[in-house]
């Protein structure tokens, strides 16, 4: 019989009374039976945090691999994005109705703002956050996609802490100026596509590096974002044998020469950059 939840344990960014951990599993592009099934065996494994929105359109799968895990809902850090283009409080309230209701849960760990959107002043939204959190329907609130320029102004006009920035994080692609922010304020960065859409995986570079250590190259480029203090990432795996591999990962350590020459790859290669994208930082 496979071992069971012996990664239950892994390391957890922790501020404002929450603990999300280092790894979560990503669910964009994710759908029906393969969704849930997916949600079910990171659990079963030791994942403790999942990421969905409502853009993916699977939540409910989310909600019913949660429940066929039986792990106790307390015990798993789920995260939602808002319905984009309805930031409005009457949008926010319904979004977050909404992700409750079809994932048949009572609370939101985590919700995030999708995208930084200029239709509805930032404060309104933040404002129509607090009071989701006041009424107990989401634990914590944060941001994805903000640049430095967004983050200044959320941190600015929001009353409560921002947990964190959910923002593209991979070794090709630079996000120094974002992440120095986030780190000026304590707010967390989130890595989402962190194995390049699966780029990582094929890499020959990382795969030199990882034989190092008996690792393949999608662990390699994990381990070098969550190694670094703040930094969660949310690899999406549909295969057990992905799921599994993309969490073992905090039995071992890159070196120095290594953390270099990963830093040292070509770091412009930005892969999520939709028309609605605000302007990045350079
Ligand atoms: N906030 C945002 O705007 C935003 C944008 C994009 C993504 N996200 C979040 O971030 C999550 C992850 O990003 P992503 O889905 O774009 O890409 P990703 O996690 O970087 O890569 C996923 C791809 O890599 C493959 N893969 C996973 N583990 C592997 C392994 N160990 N070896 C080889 N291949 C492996 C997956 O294949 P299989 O599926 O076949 O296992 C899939 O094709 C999303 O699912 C979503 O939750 C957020």
């Amino acid at each position: 019989m496979k071992k069971q939840l012996e990664t239950a344990d892994a390391p957890c960014f922790e501020r404002n009374g929450s603990k999300m951990p280092l790894i979560g599993l990503g669910t964009f592009q994710s759908s029906g039976a393969v969704c849930r099934q997916a949600v079910k065996t990171a659990i079963d494994i030791g994942y403790r945090h999942v990421d969905t929105a409502r853009m993916y359109e699977n939540e409910r799968e989310v909600g019913e691999g949660l429940k066929d895990s039986g792990v106790p809902r307390d015990q798993v850090f789920v995260t939602s994005k808002l319905q984009m283009g309805k930031l409005d409080p009457v949008g926010v309230q319904n979004s977050c109705d909404s992700s409750l209701r079809d994932m048949d849960i009572d609370y939101l760990d985590l919700l995030l703002i999708h995208w930084p959107e200029s239709t509805v002043p930032l404060a309104d939204t933040l404002g129509a956050m607090t009071e989701l959190k006041r009424q107990g329907k989401i634990r914590q609130l944060g941001v994805s996609n903000f640049t430095v320029e967004w983050l200044t102004r959320a941190v600015a006009v929001c009353d409560d802490p921002i947990f964190c920035n959910q923002i593209e994080y991979h070794p090709y692609i630079e996000q120094e100026s974002p992440i120095k922010v986030c780190r000026e304020h304590g707010i967390a960065v989130v890595g989402y596509s962190p194995l390049a859409r699966g780029r990582a995986a094929k890499d020959d570079r990382l795969a030199a590096i990882g034989k190092k250590y008996g690792k393949s190259p999608a662990q390699v480029a994990l381990r070098w974002l969550v190694r670094q203090t703040d930094v969660i990432a949310i690899p999406k795996g549909s295969s057990e044998e992905h799921i599994r591999e993309n969490i073992d990962l905090f039995n071992f350590d890159l070196d120095e020469v290594d953390i270099a020459a990963i830093g040292a790859f070509d770091r412009n290669q930005r892969l999520i950059d939709p028309d609605w994208a605000p302007e990045w930082d350079t």
